[in-house]
Order: structure tokens, then sequence, then C-alpha cells
């Protein structure tokens, strides 16, 4: 145990084991706690609460910031702890519970969730477990490789457990920029006009009389499971490249490009890590999720500043860049997700998004969160934060899924996160769309000229010239625009 790290030395009586800290948990209650992208969450709170739930049941609401790692979520769903779940997932275990109808499932801009708190239109968290480095003199709490939704969780909850994780270092004090966007109708513009600008605090303002408990952890995060680059992402990341030099060759895009904001996932990282060979540098990036692809473009010198939620890394790149904090910690900040996300930063800001498809549709329209129309994946995540804001929203996915029995663009999406309105630039290892101030008729075109994989090609123009003689602003076959996803359900592919 390291009591240091608790600064106001009237709240070291309040340390307790974990198992004692569930005690302030009961059935019903909603619980907001830390954790996002993997980064960051309360370990040892959530771990114990789940082994006391198999002895003595008990259902809960859970809100964090995003995803959770240590397979938490897997923990909580196995012990039947969920009844509801917002505002993000990545398990395997939960995402079937979801689909299966066992937990309820709140699919929700990640911006969103505190705004609707703040606003009454969400119920309260009863109680916020949040991980921390450390307790300042004050009783404020110093959060760790995430900010997510701590602040305001902490902030709204009538009561709060900290976990202190003696694994992160302390060096991470510092990193934060807590700012809470004030009350309507007397609400004054979040005052940020800079990636790299500090507007808040480094620590989580509450008063200390709320802290319930104080649990020590050593549990570290969790490490990131994108895969590598291939063949396929490195053509999507040229094909991007290309663009982007195009736009700065037309003026309407500055040499160092403006704010990037990359997606989840291991395509994301990939596109990103496709920069590291172009000739575009002073990049700065204005994102929710920090990947290794921000390490590596600073380490090459291409990026000069980060601002982001969360810090998500593989094994390698951790050690990397925890080992050498002080080498980063200048140019990086990690801010709540509401502002991170912000519509009203991401517009004045004019960030270049880059967000991640299933599938999207010949008009534009585009499915992140569904398969098959019916079963989530993840979650909608920020993406929808950021595309409908964006000076450019950039969608990448890889033409085909599963050997290629699935192609990701097809007649008509059988979900729809980002609309057409929302959706600007189609890439896939293909080629790129521009569909920039094109009619539906003019985007299609588009669509199957540069994105489809040739196995689909003359499929998908069959659809739309047998759609085009039925007319129309957005000319479809209504009987057939998911024959593709049932053909793949009933014969295990779309393929004609
Ligand atoms: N139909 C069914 N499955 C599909 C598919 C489709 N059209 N396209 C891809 N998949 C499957 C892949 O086969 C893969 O399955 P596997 O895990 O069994 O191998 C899985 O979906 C993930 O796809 P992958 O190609 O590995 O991409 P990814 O890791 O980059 O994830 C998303 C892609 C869309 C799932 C992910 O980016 C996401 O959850 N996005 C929504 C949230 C978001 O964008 N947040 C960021 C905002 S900052």
């Amino acid at each position: 145990m390291q009591l240091e790290r608790i600064r106001l030395a009237s709240l070291h009586q309040k340390v307790m084991s974990a198992a004692e800290a569930t005690g302030f948990i009961q059935d019903g209650m909603t619980v907001g706690m830390s954790g996002f992208t993997r980064a960051g969450e309360a370990k040892a709170v959530p771990r114990a609460l789940a082994e006391k739930a198999r002895m003595q049941p008990l259902k809960i609401s859970l809100m964090t910031g995003a995803s959770l790692g240590n397979d938490l979520d897997k923990a909580l769903t196995e012990a039947g702890v969920l009844a509801r779940r917002m505002p993000f997932q990545v398990d395997n275990t939960l995402r079937k519970a979801i689909n299966n109808g066992e937990v309820m499932f709140i699919d929700q801009h990640l911006s969103e969730t505190v705004e609707q708190l703040r606003n009454h239109q969400l119920k309260l968290p009863d109680i916020a477990v949040i991980e921390a480095v450390a307790i300042t003199e004050q009783g404020h709490i110093v959060p760790t490789t995430s900010v997510g939704n701590s602040a305001s969780f902490a902030i709204f909850a009538k009561q709060v457990i900290v976990e202190i994780n003696t694994s992160h270092q302390s060096e991470l004090e510092g990193l934060h920029d807590i700012y809470i966007p004030s009350y309507r109708p007397t609400r004054t513009p979040v005052p940020l006009v800079s990636v790299d600008q500090r507007i808040g605090g480094t620590a989580i303002p509450i008063d200390p009389a709320k802290i319930v408990g104080i649990v020590f952890t050593e549990q570290p995060d969790s490490f990131s499971t994108v895969t590598d680059p291939d063949a396929e992402t490195q053509a999507i990341a040229d094909h991007l490249v290309q663009f982007f030099r195009a736009e700065v060759a037309a003026e309407r895009l500055a040499p160092n490009l403006a704010p990037l904001q990359a997606g989840i996932g291991s395509i994301a990282n990939a596109v990103m890590m496709g920069l590291l060979n172009s000739e575009f540098t002073d990049l700065s990036m204005y994102s929710e999720v920090l990947q290794d692809s921000t390490f590596a473009l600073m380490d090459a010198g291409k990026l000069t500043f980060a601002s982001g939620s969360s810090i998500t890394l593989s094994e390698r790149c951790h050690k990397q860049v925890f080992g050498q904090l002080c080498h980063y910690k200048d140019r990086l900040v990690l801010r709540p997700q509401e502002i991170s996300n912000h519509p009203e930063l991401v517009r004045r800001l004019g960030i270049i998004a880059i967000n991640t498809a299933l599938e999207f549709d010949l008009y534009g329209n585009v499915n992140s969160t569904h398969v098959g129309g019916r079963n989530m994946m993840n979650g909608i995540g920020g993406s929808g934060d950021f595309a409908r804001n964006a000076h450019l929203s950039i969608f990448v996915t890889k033409s085909t899924a599963k050997a290629g029995a699935i192609s990701s663009v097809v007649p008509m999406v059988s979900h729809v996160d980002h609309t057409e309105h929302d959706v600007d630039i189609l890439v896939t290892e293909q080629g790129l769309a521009d569909l920039r101030g094109l009619a539906p008729r003019e985007r299609a075109v588009q669509v199957i000229q540069h994105c489809v994989h040739p196995d689909y090609r003359a499929q998908l123009q069959d659809y739309f010239d047998r759609a085009l003689k039925r007319g129309g602003h957005t000319p479809h076959l209504l009987e057939e625009a998911f024959s593709w996803h049932l053909k793949l359900e009933q014969q295990g592919s779309m393929k004609a």
C-alpha cells in the first residue's frame, strides 16, 4: 500500500478491501465506473462485486466511459450482475447476453451520456467507482490512463469509491484536463480553440466527504488487441494519403492537414500507421482513444500533439510509452469524453474524422454497429459525435469480410448509424469514393466504381441498373434491398 498517494490524510481511514467496498453497492443501483477503451477502469471492486454476486445475486445498471479491460464485462455478465449497460462495450460474453436480450444495452453517442445525466434525462449514478493514481490534498481524484465519464460520474454520484492503482506511475498526474460544462440555459461556449489548449484542472473536483471507500490495487490495464497492418489496410491508407495530397494541392487542406480523429480497432490504427510513410508533418490529433499509431507518429517526428480521452496500447508500445512518459507528456492531454468528442469543438476545430464501417451502401449510409441488421457488435462509440460535425467525415473498411463471403458494400445497409448526410468519403482497399456534393444517383456510380470488391461489382451494378429503371431520388428495389443479407443467412455467402 502506498498511503502517500492519499495526500488528504483524513481520508486514510477510508482504506478498505475491495470486498468491503462492494457493501456500498446495493441491488438495483445505478453505478458509474471509470474505464474507456480498456484503459483506466476500476478493477478490484467490479471483480469483487462479480464474486459476491455469485453468492448473493444482485443486479445493477452499469455506466462507464466506454469498454472495460481485464475481462470485467465478461465477469460481471457471467455473474448476472448487469441488468442494464451503457454506453459502449467490446466483450464477447456481454455481446451474446445483449443479443439474447438478457442485458439491456443502451448504445449511445459517447459525448452524450453525461449531458443526459446533467439534465436529468437519465437517472444519476447512486455511486461512482473511479480508478485513480492519487487523491490530492483537497481530496480531488487524479485519474489514470483514461478520463472518460469519470469526472461527471464522481460529481453526480452521492457516494464515491476510489481505487488507487499503484501499477500506474504517479507521473500520470498533470496529464489530464478536466473541464465540466456549466448548466443550461446560462451555459457559455467551451473555451477551447486549439488542440493543445488546457481549459480545466488536473484532478476531478469533488467534496472529499463523498468518498466512502478507498481500495488499493496493482492490477494493470489490459493491452490493446489491435492486429498489425496488412496489405488491405495499407492499401486503404495509401488511398487516403493520395486523397489528402490532392486536397492540399487544391488548397482545401493545409500542408499539415487538420486535427485528426481515428476510430477504434485494427483498421483505423493501421490507417493512421499509413501516415508514417507520407510527406505530412506537423500533424495533430483531436481524438478519443490514443492507440499505438499516435506514438509511432510522434516517434517519427510527424505528430506534434495528441488530445484524447484514453491511452490504449499494445504490450510493446505500452512499455515504450509508459517507460519514458516524460518524453511524451508535454505533447499529450486526456480530457473528459464529452470534451474530446464535443460536437461544438469537432466543428470548430475542423477535424478530419476517420472511422470504421462494418458495411456501407450504394448511397453512402454507414452501419458501424449491427451484424446482419440484428446483432450488436460493439456500439456506435464516438463515431457519430465526430462524423456529423467533422470537416471531413471518412469511413474505411475492407471491401469484404469472412474470407469474401460478405461484401461490405451492399445495396442497402441492414442498420444505419451514419446517414448519407454525415458521410463525405468512403474508402476500401479497392479505392476511394468522394461523395461530397453528389446526388444519390451520382454517389452510387462512385461507390460501385471505386469501393466494391470485383467479386461483387457486377452484382451491385445490376441491382443499381434495375433500381434506376424503377426511378426515384434514391433508386431502390425494396423487395431486393436486403436480399444479400438474406442470402448470407440462408446460404452462407452474399455471392449471387
Ligand atoms: N458483416 C459482418 N461482420 C463483419 C463485417 C460485415 N459487413 N465487416 C467486418 N466484420 C467482422 C470482421 O470479420 C471481424 O470479425 P472477427 O472479429 O470475427 O474477425 C469484426 O467484424 C471486426 O472487423 P475488423 O475488420 O477486424 O475491424 P475493426 O477491428 O477495425 O473493427 C468495427 C471494426 C466497425 C467493429 C469497430 O471499428 C467499431 O466497433 N466501430 C464502432 C465504434 C467506433 O467507430 N468508435 C470510434 C469512434 S472514436
